[in-house]
């Protein structure tokens, strides 16, 4: 019986040794510790048949095989399984995992572009407060204190000389009151008005633009305009110029271009003009001028503004300006 219990612990040892896999060591359990068919079940079993005085020895030699088995098997278990985790590590034909990158939110894609445009024509940039005084936002700038701008339904006042402003416009004012010409800068910002529906946010963004020297010109206005709009839109895109009206800026345009939706043949978001505006523009007013102490017969200057979430939708075809805003991962990750 020893001989024979020294021999199967040969043949286990070999077994265990050669098993190459987790499955083949859970059959290879099974079949010597399985607790009915298993063979050391078995053996222990037919105890019975042995002489009484062999068993307790047979006995304990069982028992030892029994426990040096167990061990070895869990011994290979441990190798197998970090073997798989290794193998798993390293297996170059599994496809990889990419990780999730990061993105620019449309808006501050769209501002980088304008800002980049007019750093390109010689524009600096400039920038001022968002809690702005009165006097910069409007005063100075010729609204008086009568319009309707002024009126609480359109801003957000702070208190009765403090606001939120409600363009980058006043920015023009600190900047000349600091600077003598000649000057070229833009003002990129946030700003805000009591206004909310789908084409207005009572939080959103413009760039000032401001460029002031000697014998400056409406055409040169024109020239900076166009340009910037067929970098932005496309150089065949057409371009408008339409006689409007603004207190700091006289003569004052509004600029449209042809519909980017129906290319200019008429369709509801123009609604059937064929034509959307993007900016407001004009000549620097002489009363602003007077302002901050420029000689306006010496002088003369555009200014513009535009709102960068009507480009950002113009140029993404948005249809509600709240997407924006809302931080919506499916409507931010097409960007
Ligand atoms: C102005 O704000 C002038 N300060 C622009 C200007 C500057 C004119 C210098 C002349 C010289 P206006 O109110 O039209 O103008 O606004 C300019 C642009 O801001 C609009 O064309 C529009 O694109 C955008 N805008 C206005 N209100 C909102 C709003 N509530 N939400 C989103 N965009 C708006």
């Amino acid at each position: 019986m020893k001989e024979k219990l020294n021999s199967l612990m040969h043949e286990v040892q070999n077994e265990i040794e050669e098993t190459i896999s987790l499955e083949i060591l859970e059959n290879l359990r099974i079949k010597y510790l399985g607790r009915k068919e298993g063979i050391f079940t078995q053996l222990l079993k037919q105890m019975g048949n042995l002489p009484p005085q062999e068993r307790p020895e047979t006995g304990k030699l069982i028992n030892e095989i029994k426990d040096k088995v167990t061990q070895l098997l869990e011994e290979k278990g441990t190798i197998l399984k970090s073997r798989d985790v290794i193998q798993e590590k390293i297996d170059i034909t599994l496809p990889g995992i990419l990780p999730e990158l990061g993105n620019l939110h449309p808006l501050t894609k769209t501002l980088k572009e304008i800002v980049d445009i007019f750093v390109r024509l010689g524009f600096q940039v400039a920038e001022g407060p968002e809690i702005e005084l009165s006097y910069y936002n409007f005063d100075a700038l010729n609204i008086p204190s009568h319009h309707p701008a002024r009126d609480m339904h359109d801003t957000f006042y702070v208190s009765k000389d403090v606001i939120l402003r409600t363009h980058t416009s006043p920015v023009q004012i600190r900047v000349m009151e600091r600077q003598k010409p000649p000057l070229r800068i833009i003002v990129p910002g946030r700003v805000y008005r009591r206004d909310a529906d789908i084409s207005h946010s009572p939080m959103f963004h413009q760039v000032e633009g401001l460029l002031v020297d000697e014998q400056t010109t409406f055409s040169d206005l024109k020239g900076v305009l166009s340009t910037f709009i067929h970098l932005i839109f496309g150089s065949e895109t057409n371009v408008r110029f339409r006689p409007s009206f603004f207190p700091f800026t006289e003569p004052s345009a509004e600029v449209d271009i042809a519909c980017v939706l129906c290319a200019g043949k008429g369709c509801g978001v123009c609604k059937y003009s064929g034509w959307l505006e993007i900016l407001g523009a004009g000549m620097v007013d002489p009363e602003v001028f007077k302002m901050v102490n420029y000689d306006s017969t010496k002088y003369t200057g555009f200014a513009f503004g535009l709102g960068v979430e009507r480009i950002a939708m113009l140029k993404y075809g948005i249809n509600n300006i709240r997407l924006f805003f809302e931080n919506d991962m499916r409507f931010l990750e097409q960007f």
